[in-house]
């Protein structure tokens, strides 16, 4: 049985009190949530204080992204050792805005994958088509070309410990939802084309669903055999919002 993962991808929103209300009224709520595992994925500059505010609860916490480099002379850059310094278990890596606004490639993509494995983190790989790439057809292609880089660079092994986030561009903070069907197709050809490598590794893997996901429709998103929980973006601001989508996970 695969357990469930709940992420929030707070992206680039957040405030000092802000955080602290949201985290709080997170954590007034989490004794309800009995299956899935639950964590934030939240801003760097917030990781310290939202990290002493988790410690030794059921909440687990992780960044959007990281440098490919161990140290040195990058400029405005975030190692994965400075990650694990305050205890992050996720990253996310090749969101969709990160491929599509700050240009990463599969190869990048890849990279970062690994390095975060190699630091003992999750890493989150969010693959996903667009509006057009659906259009045309090759949603399959898409994402097949976006684990291969991964598949590639670090073995198909290397899926056994991490998370595959499928999120199609068109759905991410758009409002419109992908169908459960239309998501349980993408996840069943993931998870078959996993298998064609490796049984167990597809068995096993953890595939969310994201893309606007909400309190309204996870329960039927969940109640999907090949979809393993969510990453979770405006939804995961609210916590009551939050907390319907993580008890939607139940079973
Ligand atoms: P959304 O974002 O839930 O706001 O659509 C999901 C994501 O980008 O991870």
């Amino acid at each position: 049985m695969r357990k469930p993962l709940i992420a929030g991808n707070w992206k680039m929103n957040g405030s000092v009190a802000g955080n602290k209300s949201l985290l709080d009224g997170i954590l007034a709520g989490i004794g309800a949530v009995k299956t899935a595992g639950v964590a934030v994925c939240v801003p760097y500059i917030y990781i310290p204080e939202v990290a002493a505010r988790l410690q030794g609860t059921s909440v687990a916490w992780g960044a959007q992204n990281v440098s490919t480099e161990a140290k040195g002379a990058f400029t405005g850059e975030i190692a994965t050792s400075m990650l694990v310094d305050f205890h992050c278990q996720y990253v996310i890596v090749g969101h969709s805005e990160r491929r599509t606004l700050y240009g990463e490639t599969d190869t990048l993509v890849a990279t970062k994958y690994g390095v975060v494995r190699a630091a003992g983190m999750t890493p989150i790989l969010c693959v996903g088509e667009t509006l057009q790439e659906r259009e045309q057809g090759i949603t399959e292609q898409v994402v097949a070309r976006q684990i291969n880089a991964v598949i590639q660079a670090h073995g198909v092994a290397s899926l056994a410990k991490g998370v595959i986030a499928y999120e199609p561009v068109w759905a991410i903070g758009t409002g419109k939802t992908a169908s459960p069907q239309q998501a349980q197709d993408v996840h069943a050809y993931i998870r078959s084309m996993l298998a064609k490598q490796d049984k167990t590794v597809a068995e096993g893997v953890v595939i969310q669903y994201g893309g606007s996901m909400n309190a309204q429709n996870a329960a039927e998103l969940l109640a999907m055999p090949d979809i393993d929980g969510g990453l979770i973006g405006g939804a995961s601001l609210k916590a009551e919002d939050f907390l319907t989508i993580c008890k939607a996970a139940n079973r």
